[in-house]
């Protein structure tokens, strides 16, 4: 049985492995999810064939919980809420692992085996406790921040970053302890330790999340998903349990790499991130006595209706006001009267990886119009038209051109390049970072003020009598 159940993990893992390669593309992202969707079954079917399962009952009812809750939360949270979502389901795998890890070190003192165990198991279960609970902890905080249930500002304690050392000191002293004297002081003692350690890993988790910015969140749970894959690899040694190692270890990596394109995508690094208290307030510029060009739906409609060539850019405003439908509607409107149209998406804009092709794709709009923005930058110089849809720090020039501004560095798409830009946004006001845009001051820049979804609706309307 044993040798099957690991072919049946070896199976699974492989295709762990296929799915995120398809996963990696729009075009085959649905065949890669239902591949991994098929190995977990896989994996899961092995499982319960395990002899050292007892009774099936509280898996079953797990199952029927767990499928309920899930499937109403599948159905019910709205694409504009996907972020909290995925906060809970890392928080839920990060306790998965802590419980798992709590429950085999009550397991060992049951049975008056704490001080037999070995150092590797000893670690591997504190390992998974304190990876785990910050898990856990961590993205109930980032969960309560996109949620609004707490302030989306940096909470920032007196001293914080100096009673978080002491707490990640307090951490790496009592596993010495626990690794040291787990043979040495009473099982009892040795318990009290390790639940000392799970409190503190705990409060740590809290503190670690609360002085991060709202608007950072998906930085920081797409580093939170990444532990909770490396808790959930540490449960897999607990339990030598070859398919949770392997699976962990991929959710691990794949959530450091996805961390790191979006850092280098911000121009920030994952401290800075973490540490840096960021969103606090807005840096805007001088006076701002320039002129603004502002326009009507109807001209905008004239000047995109005799474009050869339209870019549109998407940002967090299009999810806002959930102007993907619009943005579909115009975009064949345009293309019925031969305007050659293109998406272009910068890999932070929105509010999660992936938001914008999210959403582009719900409007059904064909994946081979979205470029990233390595291929669409030399493109815009020779764009008659780009209209930027609710985005402002992606196309704010001032990352090119201005070292004083906290956008500096961070790769934008060149707009402001294209013979015309047309905005559309609410207002003047700034985007995520704060920072005011001198696109919007360009003198071939047209602001066209409103929803996004209102605008994009008037434009294809006046369209049709161009
Ligand atoms: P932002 O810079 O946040 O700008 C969005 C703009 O949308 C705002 O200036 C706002 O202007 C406008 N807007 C809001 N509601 C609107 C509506 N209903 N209709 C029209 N416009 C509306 O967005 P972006 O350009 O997409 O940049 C994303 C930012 O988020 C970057 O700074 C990025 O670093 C940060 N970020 C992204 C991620 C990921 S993974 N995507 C992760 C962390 C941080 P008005 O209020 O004037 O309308």
């Amino acid at each position: 049985m044993e040798v099957l159940i690991n072919a049946a993990y070896l199976v699974a893992s492989a295709m762990f492995i296929l799915a995120l390669k398809r996963l990696s593309s729009p075009r085959t992202a649905r065949t890669g999810n239902l591949i991994g969707a098929l190995g977990m079954l896989i994996g899961v079917l092995a499982t319960l064939l395990h002899r050292s399962i007892l009774s099936f009952e509280g898996i079953l009812i797990g199952i029927v919980i767990g499928s309920g809750l899930g499937a109403v939360m599948a159905l019910r949270v709205p694409m504009t809420a996907m972020p909290q979502m995925v906060a809970l389901l890392n928080g839920f795998g990060g306790a998965a692992s802590a419980v798992v890890a709590i429950a085999e070190m009550e397991r060992l003192h049951l049975h008056h085996s704490i001080a037999q165990a070995s150092t590797a198991l000893t670690g591997s279960i504190a390992a998974s406790v304190i990876i785990g609970t910050i898990t856990f902890t961590g993205s109930v905080i980032a969960f309560a921040k996109l949620q609004e249930i707490l302030s989306g500002r940096p909470i920032v304690l007196p001293f914080h970053h100096g009673w978080n050392a002491l707490q990640g000191i307090a951490i790496l002293a009592l596993v010495t302890l626990l690794l040291l004297q787990q043979r040495v002081w009473p099982e009892a003692t040795v318990l009290e330790l390790f639940y000392l350690l799970t409190a503190i890993s705990a409060v740590l988790g809290v503190m670690m999340v609360i002085p991060i910015g709202g608007a950072d969140m998906p930085v920081v749970i797409s580093f939170l998903n990444s532990l909770s894959g490396l808790a959930a690899a540490s449960t897999g040694f607990v339990l030598s349990n070859y398919l949770l190692i392997i699976a962990g270890t991929l959710v691990g990596a794949s959530g450091i790499i996805l961390t790191n394109i979006m850092c280098t995508a911000m121009n920030r690094s994952l401290p800075n991130v973490l540490f840096g208290a960021v969103g606090a307030e807005a840096h805007l510029g001088g006076a701002t006595d320039r002129i603004v060009r502002s326009t009507t739906a109807e001209d905008a409609a004239v000047i995109l209706g005799y474009a050869r060539s339209v870019i549109i850019v998407p940002g967090y405003g299009m999810a806002v006001a959930q102007a993907q439908h619009a943005v579909k509607k115009l975009t064949t409107l345009l293309q019925q009267r031969g305007v050659d149209v293109k998406f272009a998406i910068h890999p932070v804009a929105g509010r999660m990886p992936g938001h914008m092709n999210v959403l582009l794709a719900e409007a059904d709009i064909p994946y081979d119009l979205l470029y990233d923005m390595e291929h669409i930058n030399p493109e815009f110089e020779h764009t008659d038209v780009a209209l930027v849809v609710g985005a402002n720090d992606v196309v704010n020039p001032a990352a090119r051109k201005d070292a004083s501004s906290p956008l500096y560095g961070m790769p934008i798409l060149d707009v402001d390049r294209a013979r015309t830009v047309i905005v559309l946004k609410r207002s003047l006001n700034p985007g995520f970072a704060g920072v005011e845009n001198e696109l919007f001051y360009q003198p071939n820049t047209y602001m066209l003020f409103g929803d996004a979804r209102g605008s994009l609706e008037a434009i294809a309307e006046a369209l049709k009598s161009v």
